[in-house]
């Protein structure tokens, strides 16, 4: 693309934002927005140079501050790429969203109208659509949150659904109002203090239809389009899908060894409105939060009054040790919102997981999530309290966590055995995946994915969960779905491809 060209683009882009009236920041955001809008709609494309900021200026009828503090931003975010004497350009890589490349069932097709001509998506559509993290939907060995549903009891599960079916309990049938269905609601409040250390009574827990509809909830109810949230980097997609989606600014934060680790600035000086994180098994490289960084981020979100999103999504199969307690069960001034879902120890399609809410925010949660939702759904939640109280729930764990200790421990043993010291595997001790790191640097991991993928495997390249440019390469293996002795058959053909791609 000639470099005038993409100033026209660009200006055509701004009069876009420009006609929406909600949207009238200031220059420099309209001209962020522009061109974050245009690359995101593959408009502008990867790999290429922007004019300098100079004749950038000028085309558009700006001054270079304004257009500066635009590519500025873009490029902390990892949208552009600044080479030294040679320029600026568009990413190889999104920052949120992964490679800019097309991938095999992830681009989604443009709308067309009933007479053929293409239609445009809102900003927010573009930006939700232009690449779907979800996108590899076949389940394979190794796909990263597939479960086993061959321990599923269903014949209970129906025996307890038709119970309440038989009951001709018409108030079942209504809609979910009040949170959800309230002996579900205490079985659950009772379930998280007792293994969680959450400090819950009945009336705070709310029923969602899982981590994603809590997500979105908490962010519209306690964030504005435009506020800053924090988020793990590397960081799972689909919160940073329900947090894009409420229009929130996401800042990276780096993970060490005891999770989130905001630098010494962002201690100081960071304002977020709300802060996202997976203390229990950092998502994805399964770190476990320190009790010190705990009390840290705790003063810290009181000193800043900001929200706390804690998402506990798969602390019921730890395999070794005590699972710390919960980030909610340490906080003094009820700014934590703890999340969990059925999602992983039931099955995902059940569409039921809870949020625990500050005492003083429930009237706004209760009327958030039955004006937004409409949510329903009581005779399931009716037959999951008795799949609950009735210790259902609790055996279901105790077999899983079983059967996926015994699929963790034959990957970890035959990666370690064939890959050695090449690698590290990081966050093993509890969930449904673990975390492949390479030692040496520059690894294509989204080469080794898509090698993968032709062999019949899917691995997600650690990479594609990082905001901006990627800290480290890996892979991120489930190994829920593949039973203990199909482990050491399909682990030879991945430990096989992996090293064929590693530097000697
Ligand atoms: C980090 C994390 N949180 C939450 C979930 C579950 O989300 P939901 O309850 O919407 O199914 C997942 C599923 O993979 C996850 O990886």
């Amino acid at each position: 693309m000639r470099p005038l060209a993409l100033s026209e683009l660009l200006l055509t882009e701004l009069q876009r934002v420009d006609g929406d009236a909600s949207l009238a920041p200031p220059l420099n955001r309209r001209l962020y927005l522009s061109l974050r809008g245009a690359i995101l709609a593959g408009r502008i494309t990867a790999g290429v140079q922007l004019p300098s900021t100079r004749d950038l200026a000028r085309d558009l009828d700006l001054s270079r501050n304004t257009v500066m503090s635009a590519i500025n931003q873009l490029t902390a975010e990892g949208y552009l790429t600044a080479r030294q004497g040679s320029g600026t350009f568009v990413s190889e890589t999104l920052p949120e969203l992964g490679p800019l490349s097309p991938v095999r069932g992830r681009r989604q097709a443009q709308p067309h109208g009933a007479n053929g001509s293409p239609r445009e998506l809102s900003q927010r559509g573009n930006l939700l659509t232009a690449q779907s993290g979800s996108a590899d939907f076949e389940v394979q060995p190794f796909a990263p949150g597939a479960i086993e549903f061959a321990e599923f009891p269903i014949q209970l599960w129906q025996k307890l659904q038709a119970k309440y079916w038989r009951s001709l309990d018409r108030d079942l049938l209504d809609y979910g109002q009040e949170g959800g269905y309230m002996p579900l609601r205490a079985a659950i409040a009772q379930y998280l203090s007792l293994s969680r250390s959450v400090r819950v009574t009945p009336e705070q827990v709310l029923i969602t239809s899982g981590t994603q509809q809590s997500l979105d909830l908490a962010a519209r109810l306690l964030t504005d389009h435009g506020d800053e949230a924090w988020v793990e980097n590397p960081c799972y997609w689909g919160a940073r899908r329900a947090l894009q989606a409420a229009g929130l600014r996401l800042k990276p934060i780096d993970v060490d060894l005891e999770g989130m680790a905001p630098s010494a600035t962002d201690w100081q000086l960071g304002k977020p409105r709300l802060i996202y994180v997976t203390p229990s098994h950092q998502y994805p490289l399964g770190h476990v939060m320190s009790l010190q960084r705990r009390r840290a981020l705790l003063q810290f979100a009181a000193r800043q009054r900001c929200w706390i999103f804690e998402d506990d999504y798969d602390s019921e199969f730890r395999f070794g040790g005590r699972p710390f307690a919960s980030l909610q069960g340490l906080d003094e001034h009820a700014q934590v919102l703890y999340s969990g879902t059925f999602s992983k120890v039931m099955y995902p399609g059940i569409r039921l997981g809870y949020l625990v809410v500050p005492t003083d925010l429930l009237p706004a949660f209760n009327t958030g999530l039955y004006d937004l939702y409409r949510p329903g759904q009581l005779m399931l939640q009716a037959a999951l309290t008795d799949f609950i109280t009735e210790g259902h729930l609790n055996t279901l764990i105790r077999r899983l966590r079983v059967a996926y200790q015994a699929r963790r421990d034959e990957l970890a043993r035959r990666i370690q055995r064939c890959l050695g010291d090449r690698v590290q595997i990081s966050g093993q001790e509890s969930g449904l995946h673990l975390c492949l790191l390479f030692n040496a640097p520059g690894v294509d991991d989204e080469a080794i994915a898509r090698a993968a993928d032709a062999q019949g495997m899917t691995v997600r390249p650690l990479s594609r969960y990082f905001l901006g440019a990627p800290g480290q390469r890996g892979l991120i293996l489930g190994y829920a779905y593949v039973p203990t002795e199909r482990v050491p058959p399909w682990a030879q053909k991945l430990c096989q491809l992996i090293r064929d791609q590693l530097p000697d």
